[in-house]
């Protein structure tokens, strides 16, 4: 399983958190971003993320917590990205921003909210390189897992078995020791606060993977 890293909660400052998630092995740095629309908390201007991330060598799993994520996709396509992830609750046009995140040659991968079903994005499916299962509402890192997003990841393992689809699965939000075991489905974990608040973040990421 791959994993990715949300330094959104740390004991230490941001660039300090990101240079010790660098010096690891994880497979991608997930940049939680929010706009203060799309949920109340306003984390990380496209300006910060540039600052802080447009040197790095690793890969980069963007999560727009955004209302209107055209303007974000334009401005963070020149970092090294993997995957920019949209919001299926949003009210924008969710085809043409993911044709919109394709054009930069970037993956395109779409967030569900614990409230929303997978039948929500069923749409996208065939279109789509990543989906981010929200175990915890967005907005804030260390909260529980919320159980029924679980059940998302084996409907999504056999959508994609079914109608050969190609995206990876991933869960945001609540991973931990005690949830890790729930989460054997996936294909990317995304952990913040239990490796950004331990003392030693490569062998919290061992213990995800
Ligand atoms: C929640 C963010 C998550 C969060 C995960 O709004 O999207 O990425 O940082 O944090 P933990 O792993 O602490 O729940
Ligand atoms: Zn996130």
């Amino acid at each position: 399983m791959k994993t990715s890293i949300s330094f959104l909660k740390s004991k230490y400052d941001r660039a300090e958190a990101i240079a010790k998630i660098m010096e690891t092995d994880t497979d991608y740095i997930h940049v939680d971003m929010m706009d203060g629309i799309f949920v109340e908390r306003s984390v990380l201007s496209i300006s910060e993320v540039k600052d802080l991330l447009s040197n790095s060598k690793k890969l980069l799993d963007i999560h727009l917590m955004v209302a209107h994520p055209k303007n974000y996709i334009n401005e963070l396509a020149e970092l090294n990205a993997k995957y920019i992830t949209i919001h299926a609750e949003i009210q924008d046009d969710i085809n043409e921003l993911i044709d919109l995140i394709h054009s930069y040659g970037i993956s395109a991968g779409i967030a569900i909210n614990p409230e929303s079903g997978v039948d929500s994005i069923n749409d996208y499916l065939d279109n789509i390189e990543y989906v981010l299962i929200m175990g915890v509402d967005p907005g804030y890192g260390g909260q529980e897992l919320k159980l029924e997003s679980v059940k998302k990841i084996e409907e999504l393992q056999s959508l994609r078995e079914q109608y050969n689809y190609h995206y990876q699965i991933s869960l945001d939000g609540g991973v931990n020791d005690k949830t890790r075991p729930l989460l054997n489905g996936l294909d990317i974990i995304v952990s913040g606060s239990y490796v950004c608040i331990s003392d030693n973040y490569q062998e919290i990421i061992n213990t995800l993977r």
